[in-house]
């Protein structure tokens, strides 16, 4: 845990403890990433995807208000900085990796951003003409960092929890417990993206979490009702 003393946050979260005001992440740090990425082609186009950010605003909102100290790393969204967060702004997952590492240590790290998977290989310092004689550009894509997994095996410097999505169509469950391996996640929170599911942009989620314990299925609910829950399972952990 980071913990220095005499800051002026940390003799309030101690006055807090005294008092028993609830603030169970009170003195701890917690790393948020949100929304999407967008991947610039040349200087007015980019490839982006259908995140809208909701999930992860809610999760830096939740741990907020349970008193961590919350960098959100946020893509485009249109959802407002939540109130009592640091956020930083970024567009591509390069950028959105150095500013979480700038943003280490941290106790907790949630990735809740939908980080596009790759880039564009050659930006184009000018736009991309048109013209009818000219084939369309053939675009070569690199693969971006995976954020997730560079974090996860920061050394030292690991947050614990590590907790990261896993957005699946099918075979929810084993795609999901696979990532946890993979990417060397503390915990997984797996959620059906299917069309049918209206989960994608909406207002509400169902999700699995998937820890090495097993995994709990939750009810659907409001994406401010998962993010508390989950803020409190971190709060759960980082006490023992
Ligand atoms: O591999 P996949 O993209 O399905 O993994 C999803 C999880 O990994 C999410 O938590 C996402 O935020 C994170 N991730 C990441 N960097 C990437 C790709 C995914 O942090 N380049």
């Amino acid at each position: 845990r980071s913990r220095r003393m005499g800051q002026p946050h940390e003799i309030l979260d101690g006055i807090e403890r005294y008092f028993g005001v609830s603030a169970p992440l009170a003195g701890l740090r917690a790393l948020v990433t949100s929304g999407p990425t967008h991947e610039p082609i040349d200087p007015v186009r980019y490839i982006a995807n259908r995140s809208s950010g909701r999930q992860g605003h809610a999760i830096a909102a939740a741990c907020a208000a349970l008193g961590a100290r919350v960098t959100l790393v946020s893509g485009p969204s249109a959802q407002p900085d939540p109130a009592g967060v640091t956020t930083t702004h970024i567009e591509t997952a390069r950028q959105m990796l150095a500013a979480c590492q700038a943003a280490l240590p941290a106790d907790a790290a949630i990735f809740a951003a939908a980080v596009a998977d790759w880039h564009v290989a050659r930006q184009s310092e000018l736009k991309l003409k048109k013209t009818p004689d000219v084939t369309p550009p053939a675009l070569a894509l690199v693969a971006n960092p995976d954020i997730l997994a560079t974090i996860a095996a920061a050394g030292p410097a690991r947050p614990r929890p590590v907790i990261g999505f896993a957005a699946e169509t099918h075979q929810l469950e084993t795609h999901a417990e696979d990532k946890r391996r993979r990417k060397n996640a503390d915990w997984i929170v797996a959620n059906d993206v299917n069309p049918a599911s209206g989960i994608m942009g909406g207002a509400e989620n169902e999700v699995h979490l998937v820890t090495a314990d097993g995994i709990e299925t939750w009810p659907r609910l409001d994406k401010s009702e998962v993010a508390r829950r989950l803020a409190d399972r971190i709060a759960q952990v980082l006490s023992t």
